[in-house]
C-alpha cells in the first residue's frame, strides 16, 4: 500500500517538485482521510481535521461506536465502518447507515471544482460480512441539493436490476443516467484500490483500479458523466431495504440483529488540474 509510484505528464514533474507537498505525496492534496497511527476512534467523535464528527451516523450513536482502526505495520490506519440495527440516520427507518465525510468537504468547497482525483481502497470485513441479498452503497458523491449521486460504488443485489453476481463491486455514474462505468469481483482478503479522476468542468469521469500492492491502472476511457452539482463524498455502508415500495428510506424490510461492515483505507483527494494522478495504491 505504501510504495510511491506516480504518473504525471512529463512537463509537470518540474512544477510538481516546486510545490509544497505532504511527505510522500506527489500531487497537491485537496483533502486527506488517511488516519495517522496515533489517532483513536474517539478523536473522530469531536471536531477534527479528518472526518465530519456529525454525518452520517445513526441517531444517538457516535462514530467511535461504528469505527475500528486496524493495526498495520506502517503508515496510515485502515478504518472499519460498521452498521447495526441502531444505524438509523434522521429517521430513515428502512436504511442502515454509517458513512465518513471528509471534514473540509462542506458541499460547496473546492473538492467538487476543477479537476480532482478521489482515492480510496475497500476491503471486506470478514468478521462482519454484508448480506448480499441487499443493495449497499459504499462510496458516493451526493449533490449539494441532495437530488442525485454523481457516482456511486455499490455491491450486493442492486435494486431494480438483474444482478448476475451480487458479490461484485459496481461503479455507476450519475444515477440519473445509471450507466455502469466499471465492475470487478469483490474478492476477500485484498484491498480494492480505486482512483476516480473527476473533471467538474468537462463533466467526465475516468476510473483507475488495482488490487493489493499493485499500482493503479486506467480501466476506463474518459467517460462523459454529469458530475455537476457539487456536494459531499461519502465512504461507508448504506444498506437499502428489500421489498421496499415508494420511498425506500421509509418502506421495506431490514432484518434484525445485524453487525455488518467494510474496511476503508487510503481515502484522499488530489488536485489533478495539472494532470497529476498518483498511481501508488
Ligand atoms: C439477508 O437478508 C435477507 C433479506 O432481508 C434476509 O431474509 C436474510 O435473513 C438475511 N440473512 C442474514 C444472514 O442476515
Amino acid at each position: 500500500m505504501l510504495s510511491i509510484r506516480s504518473f504525471f505528464n512529463p512537463p509537470l514533474v518540474f512544477l510538481a517538485l516546486l510545490l509544497p507537498l505532504a511527505a510522500g505525496q506527489l500531487c497537491q492534496l485537496q483533502f486527506d482521510g488517511r488516519i495517522p497511527d496515533d489517532l483513536a476512534t474517539t478523536d473522530l467523535d469531536v471536531p477534527n481535521d479528518i472526518f465530519s464528527e456529525t454525518f452520517v451516523i445513526g441517531q444517538g450513536l457516535s462514530f467511535s461506536q461504528a469505527l475500528r482502526l486496524l493495526p498495520v505495520d506502517t503508515g496510515s490506519l485502515p478504518v472499519a465502518v460498521s452498521i447495526s440495527d441502531q444505524s438509523i440516520f434522521q429517521n430513515q427507518v428502512a436504511f442502515r447507515r454509517a458513512e465518513l465525510i471528509p471534514a473540509s468537504n462542506d458541499g460547496t468547497d473546492a473538492s467538487t471544482q476543477g479537476v480532482k482525483t478521489l482515492h480510496f481502497s475497500v476491503l471486506k470485513d470478514n468478521d462482519r460480512p454484508l448480506n448480499l441479498s441487499h443493495e449497499y452503497q459504499l462510496v458516493f458523491l451526493e449533490s449539494q441539493d441532495f437530488s442525485t449521486n454523481q457516482f456511486v460504488l455499490k455491491t450486493g443485489t442492486i435494486l431494480g436490476q438483474d444482478t448476475a453476481d451480487p458479490d461484485t463491486l459496481q461503479l455507476f455514474g450519475n444515477v440519473n443516467q445509471g450507466e455502469l462505468l466499471f465492475s470487478t469481483p469483490f474478492t476477500a482478503n485484498v484491498f480494492h484500490n480505486f482512483a476516480l479522476n473527476l473533471d467538474f468542468d468537462q463533466l467526465t469521469t475516468q476510473v483507475f483500479f488495482s488490487t493489493g500492492e499493485d499500482a493503479l491502472v486506467s480501466v476506463t476511457d474518459v467517460i462523459q458523466n454529469d458530475v455537476s452539482g457539487q456536494g459531499q463524498f461519502h465512504f461507508g455502508v448504506l444498506k437499502k431495504p428489500v421489498d421496499g415500495v415508494g420511498d425506500i428510506t421509509q418502506n421495506g424490510f431490514q432484518p434484525d440483529g445485524i453487525e455488518e461492515g467494510l474496511v476503508f483505507g487510503g481515502i484522499f483527494q488530489e488536485d489533478s488540474a495539472d494532470g497529476c494522478v498518483s498511481l501508488s495504491p
